[in-house]
């Protein structure tokens, strides 16, 4: 057993154990940039409106006193390393923070933002069931590892933590902005749409990717359906109405059913019993269902995208009891529930557009 470890060169020991302390301290990095969304601080920079110096920031923040500068300027240092603020140097040589793409991803007002996710998948509620993991791999007791944690699924938790819920609504929300905005700007894409007259965003959440689509789209009537607790006071339009349900029960009928970020969140039986659900609902012969969700090993943007896909599948093992599939996987969901064709479009960086077929 000793040798397993002295056989390696001086420059492997180095290296390895490197790679293991960057994995043991990466969750710093998380919830670094968790604490720098709670305390505003991208949104303090953003609104100077030009590079910030330190005390300029200490200055801003609400409820930070002069003695803690240079523990923010820690916290800024590992930002500057991670990517998530870049430093220009004034010509007295002070530092002046300002924000990278990243961080303007993560501004609390910007309509695409990503700072609730941040928020929910960070909460402790959804940190704690990390540590069961290993207990829940050797038990068949739970369907996941958040079960043996809180004893109950996710979504029955959601349902008595509405802090929980407002976090998930806001976080796929504005995913839907920045989905549709990447779905709509690319017109060969959009074409999907093209000749869906009625549309039912199954697990559609408070139906901002409804919206937009309709906007895009006039002529469209647009229903989305979600759980009563998802839906409280939603205004409807003219061409845009709500239905309290439950997709395993019945969806209303339509020419096109999304299906968007729902079909990871479950296990393959329950995933058959929606797409059948869905099947039954597809109004005349040119409908179909679109799914907005990961393929994996399939996406745009490296190796980022591709350790992306992995870590959201561990997310939804440890969470939901859901996973992320491969083409193979989807293909064997579809046929079982009674498809007979699809499409998969990789337009969506690390997520695909797939088409399917009755
Ligand atoms: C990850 S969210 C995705 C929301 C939205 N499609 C989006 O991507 O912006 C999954 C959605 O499925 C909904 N959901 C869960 N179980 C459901 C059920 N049995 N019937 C209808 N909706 C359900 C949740 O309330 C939630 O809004």
């Amino acid at each position: 057993m000793a040798l397993a470890n002295e056989e390696l060169s001086t420059k492997q020991l180095l290296e390895a154990q490197a790679h293991v302390w960057n994995h043991i301290f990466n969750f710093i990095n998380s919830m670094s940039l968790k604490c720098a969304i709670e305390l505003g601080i991208l949104d303090i920079i953003y609104k100077h409106g030009r590079p910030m110096t330190l005390s300029e920031l200490v200055d801003a923040l609400p409820n930070i006193s002069k003695t803690k500068t240079q523990h923010v300027h820690r916290l800024m240092r590992i930002l500057l390393h991670s990517k998530f603020i870049e430093v220009n140097i004034s010509n007295e040589e002070e530092e002046h923070y300002w924000l990278t793409p990243a961080s303007r991803l993560l501004l609390k007002d910007a309509p695409m933002t990503v700072a609730p996710l941040v928020q929910l998948i960070l909460d402790p509620i959804l940190t704690e069931p990390w540590h069961h993991l290993s207990e829940w791999l050797a038990n068949d007791h739970h369907q996941s590892p958040f079960e043996t944690t809180h004893g109950m699924l996710f979504w029955e938790c959601a349902k008595h933590e509405p802090r929980l819920v407002s976090l998930m609504n806001e976080a796929t929300s504005s995913d839907s902005r920045l989905v549709t905005r990447v779905l709509l700007e690319n017109h060969k894409i959009a074409q999907i749409f093209e000749g869906i007259e009625s549309l039912v965003d199954v697990g559609g959440g408070s139906g901002t990717m409804a919206k937009a689509i309709v906007d895009a789209f006039p002529g469209m009537k647009c229903v989305v359906l979600d759980l009563p607790n998802v839906m409280a006071g939603l205004q409807e339009t003219n061409n845009l109405t709500y239905v309290e349900g439950d997709m395993f029960q019945t969806i209303p009928p339509a020419d096109g059913i999304l299906l968007k970020w729902v079909l990871h969140d479950w296990d393959d039986e329950h995933c058959v019993k929606i797409l059948k659900k869905c099947k039954e609902a597809i109004l005349g012969k040119g409908g179909k269902v679109i799914i907005i969700d990961i393929v994996l090993d399939i996406y745009e943007g490296g190796d980022k995208a591709m350790e992306d896909q992995l870590l959201f599948d561990m997310m939804l093992m440890t969470l939901l009891n859901g996973k992320e599939r491969s083409e193979k996987e989807w293909a064997k969901l579809f046929l079982d529930a009674g498809f007979t064709s699809y499409k998969i479009t990789p337009a969506l960086g690390v997520r695909s557009l797939i088409e399917l077929y009755p």
